[in-house]
Order: structure tokens, then C-alpha cells, then sequence
């Protein structure tokens, strides 16, 4: 084998082994148990996003202008003491629940109807946050919610 057989030999070799070693990675990475995948089914919608404001141990939601304002409409609600799902259950009530999934702790943001869906593993919740699909085998904490105005109050 003359020199430039053995090169060309070297450098096949090490293309191969780069593109095996980075395909194992990229398989690895797919499989890993906290990535984010597609999980919930093909009639999950992605919630939107309202912002909380937190004041007297309390987070407080705009209600007009977000999918609050008709009922069964729910979001996800962003603030500084955390991450809520908030729905609309009637004219005058709403339910309140973390929304950090119990299985690995993904923001739940997607919506199934009225259940709640994890985006990263599927997990789906009722309204009330309590498990009805797993892997997650925990509810979601519910809070005391109370509306005047145009503002719910999450009590935290
Ligand atoms: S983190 Fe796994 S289902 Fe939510």
C-alpha cells in the first residue's frame, strides 16, 4: 500500500468515525428522557401568554383582551412568583394551578380541549391540575382564584 493509499485510507476512516460518533449523539439526544418532544396528540394548541402582576402575596390577570374573556378559555400566566394556568370555568369563575409539570418540571402550555397537556412528555392534567394521562403521576397545586373587575386574583 503506497503512501497516498494509506492517506486516503486514514481520511475515510476518520470521516466514517466523526459521522457515526455525531449520528449516536444527535440518536442520544433524541431519546434523552427531559428533551422536549411532541408529545400530547395532534389537537394540542399552544396556549398564550399573559403576564401576572405580583402584589400582596397575590398574582393579578387581565382579564379583557386574553382567551379569559369567554369561557373555557384558559392561558398561561407569567410572572415573578411563577408560572400559572389560568381558566375560565364560568361567567364569574376561574381555576388556578401551577403550571410546572410533576413529571420533570416542563412548563405545561399546551391545551386538549379542556386538559391541559405537557408539552414534553404528553402529561395531561384536567383543569383542577389533577393527572388524567400520565407519565406524570402527581397533580398540579391549585390555587384560590377570586375575579372583580377585569382583573383575577391568584392567592398565593
Ligand atoms: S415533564 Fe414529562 S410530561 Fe411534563
Amino acid at each position: 500500500m503506497s503512501d497516498a493509499e494509506t492517506l486516503i485510507s486514514r481520511r475515510q476512516f476518520c470521516t466514517g468515525a466523526c459521522s457515526a460518533t455525531l449520528l449516536s449523539l444527535f440518536a442520544a439526544c433524541g431519546s434523552s428522557p427531559s428533551s422536549p418532544s411532541s408529545g400530547g396528540g395532534s389537537n394540542v394548541t399552544t396556549l398564550s401568554t399573559s403576564t401576572g402582576k405580583f402584589t400582596n402575596n397575590s398574582v393579578q390577570v387581565a382579564v379583557s383582551g386574553s382567551a379569559l374573556a369567554t369561557v373555557g378559555g384558559a392561558v398561561v400566566v407569567d410572572s415573578v412568583a411563577g408560572v400559572f394556568l389560568l381558566a375560565r370555568t364560568s361567567d364569574s369563575a376561574f381555576s388556578a394551578i401551577e403550571a410546572v409539570c410533576t413529571h420533570e418540571g416542563c412548563t405545561v402550555n399546551g391545551s386538549d380541549g379542556a386538559i391541559y397537556v405537557c408539552p414534553c412528555h404528553g402529561s395531561r392534567y384536567d383543569r383542577d391540575g389533577h393527572v388524567v394521562g400520565g407519565p406524570a403521576q402527581a397533580s398540579l397545586r391549585q390555587y384560590k382564584s377570586s375575579f372583580a373587575g377585569d382583573t383575577v386574583t391568584i392567592a398565593l
